[in-house]
């Protein structure tokens, strides 16, 4: 049908509401807009430009991979891609990745894996799989019924079938585990879009104790807490628990769309010849920014970066706690911090903006404070002081 109607609306659908800012450059923790402005990034693409913007040692391998080949089918060897395999297993406790394009898809694999090891390796009678409350796994069919959050879930039903939901750091509700024996239970580490929760040690222990006594995968989402973001090249290594299913995205790539789910071998056998494949999953130009940045995190001091800006991070959030008691919380891993507010968070987000800072909310009144891995004192001064600007105006009610 030809449609000769001039239209006013956007021909992109509308799915994001967007901040009045049009982003065309970025480099290191700033960028700019159209007008020319520049603004102090803490959102890093929501957890992903991690080694800041643009960096040059990814931009300098993709420049190289640019001038070979962008794309070949999964059907061929792709030596990046069994370079970064290797990258990511010998830093890891798993043993083999499949590689995909985002988070949710990552976080697919890890269902379908869970699924198909119960059904095929196990023969189990159980395949469903159990996620937490406020959780955040992504946006497809699946994962979105794996996210605990009604809001995100509302208007897709029929939902999938084969999962259930327990509270997050709630030890009592733990024991059903034992019974009801599931294929495997999905977490993150720190829950970034349910409000910047970390796990509580003693829960994370205790649930990784019973995955492992009533073989139940134990599957950690570390979409936005993994390529270093809390310290660690992986959160899990925070915790004293050796996850079977590891997901990651954001970060993996430095802002190049990739994703992977690593597996240890005896979860890896859910997967065989022709179970799982995607297209454009670890193609090589993908694979050269996953190369490029897992080689830094794990070769350079960035990891020692952000577990001393973190502390420093703290120190002047603390300060900025005292002056406003607007602020009631601090809390997050690492360089993902949640700042709990007693007003509305968007606001506080929007304010920041006329102040050259950008910051993200997770949930109505909590702000989420993503800076780069490579972020400096001088850095987190200037948006303390931005911060501290925002907050001002709040109060005047300007
Ligand atoms: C923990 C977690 N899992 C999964 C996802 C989904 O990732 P993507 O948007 O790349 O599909 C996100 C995105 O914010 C996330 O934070």
């Amino acid at each position: 049908m030809v449609n000769n109607t001039i239209s006013q609306i956007s021909p992109v659908m509308p799915t994001y509401s967007r901040f009045p800012v049009t982003l065309v450059k970025g480099k290191g923790s700033y960028v700019w807009d159209d007008q020319g402005k520049q603004y102090l990034d803490f959102t890093s693409g929501i957890a992903t430009c991690n080694l800041g913007h643009v960096p040059d040692v990814v931009k300098e391998k993709l420049e190289e991979q640019l001038q070979n080949l962008w794309h070949c089918s999964n059907l061929y060897h792709i030596p990046n891609q069994e370079k970064l395999a290797e990258l990511l297993t010998a830093n890891s406790c798993g043993d083999q990745v499949f590689f995909c394009n985002s988070g949710a898809e990552a976080n697919e694999a890890a269902i379908k894996l869970a699924r198909r090891y119960a059904n095929k390796v196990k023969d189990s009678a159980s395949a469903e799989i159990v996620t937490f409350q406020q959780s955040f796994h992504g946006r497809t069919l699946a994962t979105l019924t794996a996210t605990g959050q009604e809001k995100i879930q509302h208007g897709f039903a029929p939902l999938m079938p084969g999962f259930s939901y327990l509270p997050f750091n709630n030890i009592e509700a733990l024991p059903v585990l034992k019974t009801k024996k599931p294929a495997a239970v999905l977490l993150e580490l720190v829950q970034g879009e349910g409000g910047v929760i970390p796990v509580n040690l003693e829960w994370v222990q205790a649930l990784a104790q019973i995955c492992q006594e009533n073989d139940i995968l134990l599957m950690v989402d570390e979409v936005q807490t993994g390529m270093g973001r809390t310290g660690t090249l992986f959160a899990y290594e925070q915790f004293g628990i050796e996850p079977d299913v590891i997901s990651i995205a954001k970060g993996l790539g430095s802002g190049f769309p990739i994703g992977a789910m690593i597996a240890k071998e005896e979860a890896a056998k859910g997967f065989d010849q022709g179970s799982h494949g995607s297209t454009f999953g670890g193609n090589p130009l993908a694979t050269a920014a996953g190369v490029a940045t897992v080689q830094h995190l794990v070769e350079s001091d960035v990891l020692k970066n952000v577990n001393e800006m973190a502390v420093y991070l703290d120190l002047q959030l603390e300060s900025l706690k005292d002056k406003f008691p607007i602020i009631k919380n601090i809390r997050g891993l690492g360089l993902l911090k949640g700042l709990v507010v007693e007003t509305n968070a968007l606001e506080i987000v929007q304010k920041a903006i006329s102040h050259r800072l950008l910051i993200l909310t997770a949930g109505p009144n909590v702000l989420r404070i993503l800076p780069p891995l490579t972020v400096t004192k001088d850095e987190i001064d200037e948006f303390t002081k931005a911060l501290e600007k925002t907050f001002q105006s709040i109060e005047k009610g300007e």
